[in-house]
């Protein structure tokens, strides 16, 4: 609905009435107001499916929703590292949301996966912001291409649930900036998600949902949002004040207190009515975006939408280990399934995401349509309410194990070891589950481990079997998805959107995660995942980007456009990528940017851009990135803005962060300034690289070379042959040295010299 007819409906309406729109009419719904022709429309959890529940429903998925399709998790999504795929998920659920009358569902949940133990990492999509911005914009773009709105939440730091809604997540500006602003940064930007959910917790001391910085500088101002900002549910903690800030919508409304505290400053001139008139005005807008283009006609097919979200699924798995070829498997080969979760697999995670799905295909019932498995038998091995071995279970289990020529062992988190409302307290499976392994081992030397988890797990036994498959949360049609995989109906095509590091105890946060009352201090920094992992040449049990296919692919003839930009220009890099195996495959090529040495503290390399190809046997393409600024800057607190630095920057085609295989070369020059202010304190080393400092400073030399007594020291420094104090020696000692110290060192420098000097570099 264009502007002026919203805000002519918001002039007819009361000042009670423009208040009631900054809060739901229930749970789940948004005021209507009937004589104006306001519809109420419902909004859903989200993300990776529809909870759509009935009036009077609890948020915490305990209570049954309608029947919906189980969509893989973001977990398993950014492992597939293609835009197209989510983007068709996105659409997918879209069509779902009309076909249910839905008007925005609750997603993508976007935040970074700080530390593997966040509770609720299996909902987000990964330890790098540029992977996540990336896949949360497919899938904003997919759903609102269905004139669906999306709720990109939760804005913002909110990267553990452990007293998710009062602790603070405390950080300087530039982490701030580069990693955990950056994960929402992209997808605001570029898929212009309708509304955006403020997060529980505060940054700095800060309530997000109070902070106008975030809400609307940033937000807003900065990045062009044009929706309205919600809060999570529960999130407000001071309505008045929040509003102010940009938070539009309070969810859900409770007894309506809040509305009535918005009425009240208004009349008391605490409020000015324009900001409930603009934050109306951000409802309504959106409300009509979705209600002026209702797709009467809209089916929900649910048979359809399961086979998609096997197919999806499927494109996410990532191969971790194929030793010897165990896979895939084939139609000669007697094959135990072993586990529970062949039989009832672990497909989604508890909270507020739970789908109640409308069925759940395992491994064990795909298998009988698959040729390639028609030898499977079943052992269950383990249960997993409790972590205790069931004996006759595990007993059962190596038995059938030793009878066939290759076990696949299905484990996992249970449900309890990870979920919204808590967090992780170890990276470790079920002891039970790591039993069976070294069981299973001892009867049987050709073992394929299939996961079904939300997040990086230990895996003790990773050097022993000879296959492992990460399946993550894979959506109710896991099992034929993992099915097809094991079989070679499809071929693997997954990357590790986060590092399975070797111990909880080489994790960044290791030392502060989880600890601190009501303060989480990101003491980290910007060296999140494989930032640090790389950055520290730590060994990983699998790096950032890491999977195998059933092909092989190499790299070749990498190009960049040109030798040197400003950092206004852009570079275009183009790499060939060939399938030299004999299987027709799917790759992700990722580039990697490497900053020159300097000053500032930066990671080794960095993700600046990823494709997803696909390539018959034999065949090549030729991948093309195009890198602007950004993929070489890093937050600068001084100008507040993205600084691409002066140097020669790496950039890199790596098979996962760890491994590069191509580089090239770029120079890039800044035409941002850096503000410089010179006091007797700036050190030689610094001026002597500034060339501009230079130019200032050379008259000032001169004369002072002139005195005597100067000229005699150095002279005398530079004969030295008693290599004490060589050259070099003296340089480096120099570099350290404020210029208030020639005072001391050299004779006849006066100071009145050296303050005109400073004077001099204070006015470049
Ligand atoms: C969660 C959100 C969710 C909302 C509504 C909150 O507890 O943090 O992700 O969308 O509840 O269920």
């Amino acid at each position: 609905m264009e502007k002026e007819k919203i805000q002519n409906l918001i002039s007819q309406m009361t000042l009670e009435e423009k208040a009631g729109m900054c809060s739901g009419a229930d749970f789940w719904h948004l005021k209507g107001i009937e004589r104006l022709g306001i519809p109420s429309v419902m909004v859903t959890d989200g993300p990776h499916g529809l909870r759509k529940q009935a009036q009077g429903a609890d948020h915490l998925g305990i209570n049954e929703s309608e029947k919906a399709i189980c969509f893989p998790a973001g977990c398993a999504t950014a492992s597939s590292f293609d835009r197209d795929l989510i983007r068709r998920q996105g659409e997918l659920l879209g069509q779902e949301c009309q076909a249910m009358d839905v008007s925005t569902i609750l997603g993508p949940a976007m935040n970074i996966k700080r530390s593997p133990l966040c509770g609720r990492n299996f909902e987000y999509y990964s330890e790098d912001p540029f992977v996540s911005t990336e896949m949360a914009a497919a899938l904003i773009e997919g759903i609102q291409s269905k004139n669906v709105g999306t709720s990109a939440k939760h804005f913002v730091a909110n990267n553990q649930e452990k007293r998710r809604m009062t602790n603070s997540s405390d950080m300087d500006e530039r982490t701030l900036r580069e990693i955990y602003l950056a994960s929402f940064e992209g997808a605001v930007k570029k898929a212009k998600p309708w509304t955006v959910m403020s997060s529980y917790n505060r940054v700095n001391g800060e309530f997000v949902g109070d902070s106008k910085e975030y809400l609307t500088e940033i937000l807003r101002e900065e990045w062009g949002f044009d929706g309205y900002v919600v809060s999570d549910w529960g999130a407000v903690n001071d309505r008045v004040s929040s509003l102010a800030a940009g938070l539009d919508l309070e969810m859900p409304p409770g007894d309506f207190e809040n509305d009535r505290l918005i009425v009240k400053a208004v009349r008391e001139g605490k409020l000015d009515e324009s900001v409930v008139d603009q934050a109306c005005e951000r409802v309504l807008d959106v409300i009509f975006r979705y209600t002026e283009n209702r797709d009467t006609e809209a089916v929900f097919d649910y048979e359809k939408d399961h086979e998609a979200a096997a197919e999806i699924e499927a494109e996410c798995m990532v191969l971790l280990k194929n030793e010897n070829e165990i896979l895939p498997l084939t139609s000669d080969q007697k094959i135990a399934f072993i586990g529970k979760y062949a039989k009832t697999p672990r497909y989604q995670g508890g909270g507020s995401s739970h789908i109640n799905s409308w069925k759940v295909e395992s491994a064990l019932e795909a298998a009988k349509e698959i040729p390639e498995l028609a030898n499977v038998t079943f052992a269950e091995g383990y249960q997993d309410e409790k972590d205790e071995v069931i004996e006759e279970l595990q007993n059962e289990a190596v038995k059938a194990a030793a009878k066939a020529d290759v076990t696949v062992l299905f484990l996992g988190l249970p449900d309890n070891f990870e979920s919204e409302g808590y967090d992780r307290k170890h990276m470790n499976l079920p002891d039970c589950q790591n039993e069976l392994v070294q069981k299973v081992l001892e009867v049987q030397k050709h073992v394929v481990v299939v996961l079904h988890n939300g997040s990086a797990v230990v895996m003790p036994w990773k050097d022993q079997v000879e296959g492992i498959l990460e399946a993550y949360l894979g959506g109710e049609a896991v099992g034929k998805a993992v099915a097809e995989v094991l079989a070679g109906r499809k071929n693997p095509s997954g990357r590790l959107a986060e590092t399975f590091p070797l111990r909880l105890e080489d994790t960044p946060c290791y030392l502060t995660y989880g600890k601190g009352f009501d303060n989480a201090v990101y003491q980290e920094g910007v060296f999140v995942g494989y930032r640090y992992y790389t950055s520290r040449k730590m060994e990983t049990a699998f790096p950032f980007g890491y999977g195998l296919s059933y092909t092989t692919f190499a790299y070749s003839d990498l190009q960049l456009d040109k030798k040197e930009m400003s950092d206004k220009e852009h570079v275009e890099v183009s790499v060939k990528v060939k399938n030299i195996g004999k299987r027709a495959g799917k790759t992700v090529v990722q580039l990697y940017v490497a900053a020159p040495e300097a000053e500032v503290v930066r990671p080794v390399r960095e993700l600046r851009g990823f494709e997803k190809v696909s390539l018959e046997a034999g065949e090549e393409k030729t991948v093309t990135f195009t890198l602007d600024e950004r993929a070489f800057s890093y937050w600068n607190t001084q100008i507040h803005d993205w600084y691409a630095e002066e140097g020669s920057y790496q950039v890199m085609i790596g098979e996962n962060a760890d491994q590069m295989c191509l580089s090239g070369e770029i120079l890039v020059h800044p035409t941002k300034e850096i503000p410089k202010v010179y006091s007797l304190n700036t050190c030689l080393g610094e001026l002597m690289r500034d060339p501009k400092a230079q130019a200032v400073m050379a008259p000032f030399m001169q004369e002072m070379a002139q005195n005597d007594a100067a000229t005699d020291m150095a002279e005398a420094n530079a004969n030295d042959q008693s290599g004490v104090v060589n050259q070099e020696m003296m340089a480096a000692m120099m570099e350290g040295m404020p210029l208030r110290q020639l005072l001391s060192f050299v004779p006849g420098i006066k100071r009145e010299m050296l303050e005109q000097m400073v004077n001099a570099l204070n006015q470049l």
